[in-house]
């Protein structure tokens, strides 16, 4: 198939739409021009950067957001999939403003630790044992060193276009050419450590496992900033009886699956148990400080210091902050009511899987030149020839080769009135809270993009 729409028409039509953002973001733009002059890149975070400068984003309620200039969004990110209930619920913020009011940080033993920690283990399937983190990026790290300290290996093997967060062992293979170290001052040593491997190639991942010693697999169940791409029948299946075999150990990383697929995460949702689960973003209530990893008693117990004297003889796990009452409480009170609230993901599980089978329709319709991935509220949207399986797939078959197509959605659905993060890659993160309306309104815009651009390459 030849590239279906015009690279130069897409480039013309977001000239016309940036001229409309611009014109609507004056005060995003001057607060950008001295956010450049002290934050390297304008921004707090790479990933929150936005052509031509990003709306500066001052208030959130429930779905929505409003930018610095009044411009109200339908938020489709909600704090990089934090805000399963929406921005600012009440439940969460009363049980902070409690917790608040005996201290912010006890740096003590406390109670709301272990609340939590036995509530987590009774809604997470497998969970036998809990310590908590301050990010997903955090969790990661302390479980790979747990990984690699029971099983005594040294190599892991993650997906390529996986995301686990910065740290060096993982920062590998995450975008296109998908090998050696993601960033500059990674240490090629270290990084040579990991083998990357397609999603959804259970023949991959047994290769590796024959050629190394490896300790674990870790994988996003679905995959998240890779493409939002669901697991292909019998794959965790498959990767669950390959690391029996091979004697590895099987993480989930569930920083985004976890609590958004079902209260259990995805083990729940999949019917597949890992070893060891990795937390973060809902864990933490939408407070930051959110992160966990748990599992086997068997494997957490390597982190017990009453067992293991020797610190030489654990495996190391620690922080100022980790177990604080605000993350504590603020994380109880959401994963109490998210188990007691199920019917919630039943309702919004099934409207994000109508609006994949009707966006997928109207993509037919335009000649297949765009398809939508992920399972339940993990929403991918993708302009490529064919549908992705992997994140490989997720840029090989990209048709606009410029990536001004995926910048175009995003650019038009920003001036009307949808926001999410990756202008390079849509990958949504709704809530549980998102209504129909809201999901219809991001249906339309893309129908409407789609004729307008077919229109202006004809
Ligand atoms: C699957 C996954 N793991 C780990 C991380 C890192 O978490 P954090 O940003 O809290 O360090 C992320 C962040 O987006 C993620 O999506």
């Amino acid at each position: 198939m030849s590239t279906p729409v015009d690279e130069e028409a897409l480039k013309r039509i977001s000239a016309e739409l940036e001229k409309i953002y611009i014109e609507r973001t004056r005060r995003s733009r001057e607060l950008f021009e001295r956010a450049y002059r002290i934050l390297p890149g304008g921004v707090t975070y790479t990933v929150r950067f936005m052509k031509p400068y990003p709306p500066y984003i001052e208030r959130a309620d429930g779905t929505r957001v409003w930018d610095i200039d009044g411009n109200e969004y339908i938020d489709f990110w909600m704090g990089h999939g934090t805000h399963i209930i929406g921005h600012r619920p009440r439940l969460v913020i009363d049980a902070v403003l409690e917790a608040m009011g005996k201290g912010t940080h006890l740096g003590f033993e406390n109670p709301y630790a272990v609340e939590y920690a036995e509530l987590l283990s009774r809604v997470v399937p497998g969970l036998e044992m809990v310590r908590f983190a301050n990010s997903g990026t955090e969790a990661n790290m302390y479980v790979l060193r747990l990984a690699r300290a029971y099983t005594k290996r040294k190599y892991v093997i993650k997906i390529e276009g996986g995301w686990h967060g910065g740290f060096d062992l993982l920062h590998v293979a995450v975008t296109p050419p998908f090998t050696g170290p993601e960033s500059a001052g990674l240490l090629e040593e270290i990084t040579r450590q990991t083998i990357a491997v397609p999603f959804n190639d259970l023949d991959a991942v047994e290769q590796a496992l024959k050629k190394h010693e490896v300790a674990a697999i870790i994988v996003e169940p679905v995959l998240g900033a890779g493409g939002c791409i669901e697991p292909l029948e019998g794959y965790l299946k498959g990767l669950r009886d390959l690391s029996y075999r091979y004697g590895s150990l099987l993480i989930f990383d569930e920083v985004i699956t976890g609590f958004r697929l079902a209260p259990g995460g995805a083990q729940e949702y999949f019917g597949v148990r890992a070893d060891l689960v990795v937390l973060g973003k809902i864990v933490g209530g939408g407070f930051a400080g959110a992160g966990a990893f748990g599992g086997k008693a068997e494997i957490m117990e390597l982190l017990d210091h009453i067992k293991y004297k020797d610190p030489r003889s654990r495996s190391f796990h620690g922080g100022t902050f980790v177990g604080n009452p605000i993350s504590m409480a603020a994380g109880h009170a959401m994963v109490r009511h998210l188990s007691q609230n199920r019917s919630l993901y039943e309702r919004a599980n099934s409207m994000w899987n109508s609006f994949r089978r009707k966006v997928d329709r109207v993509c037919e319709e335009h000649g297949n030149i765009c398809w939508t991935t992920g399972a339940g509220t993990m929403v991918g949207i993708h302009f490529t020839r064919a549908r992705p399986r992997n994140s490989r797939d997720v840029y090989e078959l990209r048709w606009s080769k410029t990536g001004e197509m995926e910048y175009l959605l995003h650019l038009y659905s920003r001036i009307n009135g949808i926001l999410y993060v990756g202008e390079k890659l849509a990958h949504l993160l709704p809530s549980l809270i998102h209504n129909e309306e809201e999901v219809g309104k991001l249906s339309s815009l893309l129908e409407e993009l789609l004729a307008r651009v077919a229109k202006g390459s004809g």
